[in-house]
């Protein structure tokens, strides 16, 4: 993943270097550096671990200079030490690197048999000696792009050279970047929230751009190295505040924040006066649509599974859902009268990206529902769907998870209405009851303290399983999602008619089975796949909706969650899987937000 930031300014750089990689920390945390022009000479400094303690390096041994890149790293290629992360300089140049070289390997041995020697296990550092070897005898431009003709694989560069004091390079093919402008200063960023606080002036570059990036001017090549123009957007002023508030961490405001998230999206999306869904820039309409294809990755590909049961439910179409890194490497048969949704939060996760633009040139129709409507998925879909819930910090996915859903939901009663699947006093009835969805999710937030006796109870435990039925299958997937991602306990997320098939093989005393059980066409089958757990011994945690009813004596935990439409369900069943993957993790002393070895854009596949 990683993120990257280049500044050429007329003032020192380093603390704007630093506070920008504090905002890119999100795809990537494992080590930090930076590089600036210090007195003619290339500066370098870097280390393991987080932002914080690369800033007190520099607090220590500032570095001055008026040109600088930096770092924040998600390792691919050699485990996260100093050594290995980035930059990766040589006397002369200095290379910080977004994404994988995938012939990385084979480029090495070349360089190694001519006499280079490599100081790292990175794929980087091959880029570093391409570098210096042609500087020799090229102009950086050209040595540039003689580079990049020689790798292959998706990366954004940022560069500085020794000889060459007033400009960042930047290159883009596959990975996102960005550039910003400003008076005096200029920014290079692996995406516009990292330049956010510095300018709200943005372009983008496409894939095999090169950008020259000075402190008063940025000049833009393509990859035929003819100079382009950008067309320059104006980010939008996003009030929604970045901080923790009172909050503990990020997650934990952000799961108090659903009531007010969900809100904001449904009245983007519901007209008020004629209680009407509004989705005005469908690129097919819904009437001539013969088939949905849903495509993500984790939770985003949860939020698509769930939808298929809705759409299966709403309408007569054929729905399929896809893992993006599974769909694009597929000999998929395109249909030019289906619809493809790609779903993501970032809107740059490099397999769904990939997924989508396989799509694009296949000239079929595509639509994103992301929430960062900047993002490269939202720009190259045709039409884009944001599911307004504000930044979401937390490494796990939870208000975008039920933003993401609800735009699902919302799309599925629409199409189901325009093709006259439902009918209109139906239609309306569910718009009435998904309004109720803001109040009912502050209900089933009260349930926390409950929650957080069961997850004193469970948390030194080996392993878990997550059983639902229906739509409530993939909430069972996205609660066992939730809880390894944080909390590193093992868990298994199960459809619970299969059990019998292999699984049930794993129960044995005390093993915590968390039962999601709405009362719904599957309850009863649900109850006696849970009956044959409890024989076997596992620890129930039964998640249901049958007001205070007792399901069975042998349950040790019961959590009665608000009635409500049943299409409604996911969304209500998934908070207190949230909250539960939260406190185990509290319990466990776990890094909340930044969950071991994970990152909270996925840019590399
Ligand atoms: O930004 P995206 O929604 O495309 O991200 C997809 C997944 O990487 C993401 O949902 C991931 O599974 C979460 N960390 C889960 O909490």
């Amino acid at each position: 993943m990683c993120g990257i930031i280049g500044i050429a300014s007329n003032k020192s750089v380093s603390i704007n270097i630093i506070n920008a990689l504090k905002k890119l920390e999100y795809r990537g945390y494992d080590s930090a550096g930076l590089a600036t022009i210090t007195k003619g000479e290339i500066n370098e400094k870097k280390c393991p671990g987080r932002v914080e303690k690369l800033e007190k390096i520099l607090f220590q041994n500032p570095s001055e200079g008026k040109l600088g890149i930096g770092h924040v790293r998600w390792a691919t290629h050699g485990v996260p030490n100093k050594v290995n992360a980035h930059p990766h300089s040589s006397e002369i140049v200095s290379v910080v690197h977004n994404g994988i070289i995938e012939n990385s390997d084979e480029l090495k041995k070349k360089l190694e048999i001519s006499g280079q020697i490599f100081k790292s296990q990175t794929d980087t550092e091959v880029i570093t000696i391409l570098l210096t070897e042609k500087l020799k005898k090229l102009d950086p431009l050209n040595a540039v792009f003689e580079t990049l003709d020689m790798l292959k694989g998706s990366f954004a560069l940022g560069i500085i050279f020794k000889n060459f004091q007033d400009f960042v390079i930047g290159a883009r093919r596959g990975s996102p970047l960005a550039v910003g402008y400003s008076n005096n200063e200029n920014y290079l960023g692996s995406d516009s929230y990292a330049l956010k606080s510095m300018t709200n002036k943005i372009s983008y570059l496409d894939d095999g751009d090169v950008c020259l990036l000075s402190k008063d001017q940025i000049k833009f090549y393509n990859s035929k190295k003819e100079k382009i123009n950008k067309e320059i957007f104006t980010l939008s002023d996003d009030k929604s505040s970045v901080s923790k508030g009172n909050y503990k961490n990020f997650m934990i405001k952000e799961i108090f924040e659903q009531p007010i998230s969900i809100k904001t999206c449904l009245k983007e999306y519901i007209d008020k006066i004629r209680e009407e869904i509004n989705f005005y820039n469908l690129p097919i309409n819904p009437k001539d649509i013969e088939k949905i294809v849903l495509i993500g990755c984790g939770t985003a590909y949860h939020s698509c599974l769930v939808a298929k049961y809705w759409l299966e439910e709403l309408t007569s179409l054929t729905i399929e859902t896809d893992i993006a890194s599974e769909f694009r490497y597929r000999k998929v048969r395109f249909d030019k009268k289906a619809l493809y949704i790609f779903v993501s939060q970032s809107g740059e996760t490099a397999d769904t990206y990939a997924a989508l633009d396989i799509c694009k040139k296949q000239n079929v129709k595509t639509c994103s529902i992301i929430n960062v409507v900047e993002s490269s998925i939202a720009r190259h879909s045709d039409c884009v769907l944001p599911i307004h819930a504000g930044p979401e910090i937390g490494v796990a996915s939870t208000k975008a998870f039920l933003g993401q859903m609800l735009v699902l939901y919302l799309l599925s009663l629409k199409i189901s209405e325009s093709r006259k699947d439902i009918d209109q006093i139906q239609y309306k009835r569910k718009i009435i009851d998904l309004k109720k969805l803001p109040s009912l999710i502050t209900e089933t937030l009260k349930e926390e303290e409950k929650i957080q006796l069961i997850a004193k109870d469970i948390y030194t435990s080996k392993g878990s399983m997550f059983l639902g039925r229906g739509s409530s299958f993939p909430i069972a997937l996205e609660g066992a999602l939730k809880l390894k991602e944080l909390s590193y306990l093992h868990a298994e997320g199960y459809p619970a008619g299969e059990m019998k098939h292999g699984p049930l093989a794993l129960i044995e005393d005390g093993l915590p089975v968390v039962v999601i059980a709405p009362k719904d066409k599957y309850f009863e089958k649900t109850i006696s796949n849970m009956q044959e757990v409890i024989a076997r011994g596992g620890k129930i945690l039964l998640i249901t909706n049958s007001v205070g009813q007792v399901i069975s004596e042998n349950v040790r935990f019961q959590i009665d969650l608000p009635e409500s439409d049943l299409s409604l369900t996911p969304f209500l069943f998934s908070v207190p899987l949230q909250l539960l993957s939260y406190h185990v993790a509290l319990f466990k002393k776990c890094d909340i937000d930044k969950p071991r070895n994970l990152a909270k854009s996925v840019t590399v596949e």
